[in-house]
């Protein structure tokens, strides 16, 4: 383990003052580690929001146990939990809670519903950095949580992930498989990595992001960049090289963003802010939560249109950037959903979501004028309240 990733992994624990964190190669990688360090295995069930992304469900499938869908509350994209327990069995070991957007989670009921069932809770903070519920910053309360750096996130190293936990036990776990079975990234992939990370620096802005992203998909087909996803990561087979340690260019990255986190977290807050100000002049009041109760910090700003698909297509066209997460319950669109054991019309607020947001930028590039003129761009289209 390099001096750099010691001081990212010191310096994250820090921020989160928790006990100890573990720096990966990716997201995907640190929530594999932890439930193999709980102990997932054949015949178990993991709970999950059925609007996710499908590389958050590779390692439960990775580990032979069997992922079960939680439909969402659509004012916040988050699990429902009125619904979550009667999905609940014998078999049920832990609960992901992913903060969709920047959106805490109802972390007091789901705390609830896990201690009465005797499971593990697991926080999925990939969109939600800094995030607070009930004044406490989500990532803290259940038994560990996990992070990525990957190019869309709060912020990036270009790809890389993180776990935090407070769990003494688990940390030994997650130390040990480690030691026996991480391996290290290639001289080549590190190489690549840095020159992506240069390329994003000085070219990915609001205007010509959608150009990238094509790009980037391109190349990533093509196995010529580090893309986020490759193909084979469609099925639920591991790779051979899929456990696999942060290099120190990104925990290099990672401390650097890190020193700036208390602007970019300021950044976001603003800028949300003034797209519900925009919003709100146009008679389209976005966000609706509970500020005495949350206090989110969002990674993107999404909003329901009846028109996704085309105005989409004139975002690229425009050079206007407009995400589009989720595209479907296991985002993106390739996901074979059947072999993820999610049947259309399991999750019908999930798939309507699907269907209807988009996502404006927040990110510290983004700042009045791309929100004013995104904000013109949507008013084209029809509102989805
Ligand atoms: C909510 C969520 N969790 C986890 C992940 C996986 O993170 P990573 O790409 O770093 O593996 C993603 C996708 O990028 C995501 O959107």
């Amino acid at each position: 383990m390099s001096d750099c990733n010691n001081r990212y992994e010191t310096a994250f624990a820090e921020f989160f003052n928790t006990k100890i964190a573990f720096s990966f190669w990716k997201g995907r990688v640190a929530l594999y580690v932890m439930l193999k360090a709980i102990g997932i295995g054949e015949n178990d069930e993991v709970i999950l929001p059925g609007y996710t992304c499908v590389m958050d469900v590779n390692p439960v499938k990775y580990l032979g146990a069997k992922p079960v869908y939680v439909d969402i509350e659509p004012a916040t994209f988050n699990i429902n939990v009125e619904l979550i327990q009667e999905k609940i069995t014998a078999k049920t070991k832990v609960l992901i809670a992913q903060h969709t957007y920047g959106y805490p989670c109802d972390m007091d009921a789901i705390m609830k519903i896990a201690d009465e069932n005797g499971i593990d809770v697991i926080e999925d903070c990939c969109l939600a950095f800094g995030s607070k519920y009930k004044g406490r910053t989500v990532g803290t309360f259940g038994k560990a949580a996990y992070f990525s750096f990957q190019w869309n996130k709060p912020f990036t190293t270009g790809v890389g992930g993180m776990v935090s936990t407070d769990d003494v036990e688990l940390a030994e776990r997650i130390e040990s498989l480690r030691a026996c079975e991480m391996c290290q990234p290639s001289g080549g992939e590190v190489l690549m990595l840095r020159a992506q990370l240069v390329v994003y620096r000085l070219f990915v802005y609001p205007r010509t992001t959608a150009l990238a992203q094509a790009a980037f998909r391109y190349l990533t087909k093509k196995a010529m960049v580090v893309g986020s996803s490759s193909t084979s990561e469609f099925q639920p087979t591991m790779a051979k090289d899929f456990f696999k340690a942060m290099s120190s260019v990104q925990a290099r990255a990672g401390v650097r963003e890190l020193k700036k986190i208390g602007q970019n977290i300021a950044h976001r807050r603003k800028m949300a802010e003034f797209y519900d100000k925009l919003f709100g002049e146009k008679g389209w009041p976005v966000r609706k939560y509970d500020s005495s109760v949350i206090e989110p910090v969002m990674v993107r700003y999404p909003v329901r249109i009846a028109e996704k698909d085309e105005a989409l297509a004139e975002a690229a066209k425009a050079g206007v950037e407009l995400g589009s997460w989720f595209e479907c319950p296991l985002h993106p669109i390739e996901t074979p959903l059947g072999v993820y054991d999610y049947q259309i019309g399991m999750c019908p607020e999930a798939e309507r979501a699907s269907n209807e947001a988009v996502n404006l930028p927040l990110h510290p590039r983004a700042g009045e004028r791309t929100a004013k003129r995104t904000v013109e761009f949507i008013n084209r289209f029809t509102l989805v309240k």
